[in-house]
């Protein structure tokens, strides 16, 4: 009986009911800015069900992972995360989850690159001056991140090793209250990522220095942004992936479900238009597979685990 009601209940799935989109960061950030699109293109393809955000915060995003771990496996609680899904189970000693056997993999969303910025009195006007003023103020740098396990920590791991320099980091809870106290002159630095800083730097409210991406960008506000390795840190290049995951032991046909509706959202226009306006990249590839999710998580773990080991970086 149990399993005939699972059963109706995969079929019928969403039926009326709410699902519910986790984002482990705070609201208006770039992860929250992705799910909220993402929410918006999933509505119609999951039969116009009502998909709604809800921020959980904290710990560079294991808190919000961890509610999902542990919510029930019925498909209508579901985690929108990043790359902090492959640095975590290095970063974090006692990490709450598994990343590898404690979620379905529902598909990967899209690729988004990062940019150097810095408050906007900041006297360096182009990457070489920036150096120059990183040199000059060896010990007195605040960075801002969104914790251990964000895309901005990382970020920020690298440049201080390219720049050889150690900064102060400044956790937040998401990168838009970091942006708010950027803009204000309290930090000085943050790495964060194209979706977040784009607007900021058309505005002329921070300033720009460098993209992390392999090639320069084609958004106006960011094509004349060198990049990383043109400026000299040959190996730094970071994307910042997006995925969709569900908990471990949810029913296969709301599996389906949940990718049927995400290759929808991926093919639709105005999604499509809202991300490639702050320069993400919709996943086009086998990553949006549910395989092809899981097999580039399992890369990009063996890919930063011995750059982040090397670095001595981690929290219990
Ligand atoms: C990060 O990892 O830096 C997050 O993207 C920050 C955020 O989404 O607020």
């Amino acid at each position: 009986l149990a399993v005939a009601a699972l059963c109706a209940g995969a079929r019928d799935f969403p039926g009326s009911k709410t699902v519910t989109l986790v984002v482990p960061f705070t609201a208006g950030g770039p992860t929250d800015r992705v799910a909220r699109d993402l929410a918006e293109a999933m509505r119609k393809p999951l039969g116009g069900a009502v998909v709604v955000v809800d921020n959980a915060a904290g710990a560079g995003g294991s808190i919000g992972a961890n509610k999902v771990a542990k919510a029930p496996a019925d498909g209508y609680t579901l985690l929108l995360h990043h790359i902090g899904m492959a640095t975590m189970p290095t970063l974090v000693r006692n990490i709450p989850f598994k990343v590898e056997s404690d979620f379905e993999y529902v598909g990967l969303v899209n690729d988004v690159p990062m940019t150097v910025i810095a408050k906007p009195a900041l006297p360096a006007n182009n990457y070489r001056e920036l150096v120059s003023w990183v040199n000059a103020n060896k010990g007195k740098i605040n960075l801002g991140n969104a914790g251990v396990g964000s895309a901005s920590h990382l970020c920020g791991m690298l440049f201080q090793q390219a720049l050889g320099v150690e900064m102060t980091a400044v956790p937040y809870k998401g990168t838009a209250p970091a942006m708010t106290d950027l803009m204000g002159g309290q930090i000085d630095l943050m790495c964060d990522q194209t979706t977040n800083t784009t607007g900021q730097i058309e505005a002329k409210k921070v300033k720009a220095y460098a993209v992390t991406s392999p090639k320069r960008l084609t958004t106006p506000a960011l094509k004349d942004l060198p990049t990383m390795q043109e400026v000299g840190a040959k190996d730094f290049s970071v994307s910042i992936f997006h995925g969709l995951y569900a908990p471990k032991g949810t029913p296969a046909p709301v599996l389906k479900k949940l990718n049927d509706a995400l290759k929808v959202a991926l093919k639709d226009p105005e999604f499509i238009k809202k991300q490639e306006g702050t320069g993400a990249v919709v996943v086009t590839d086998q990553r949006m597979e549910p395989a092809g999710h899981k097999a580039f998580v399992a890369a990009e773990i063996a890919k930063w685990s011995p750059v982040i080991k090397a670095a001595g970086v981690y929290v219990d």
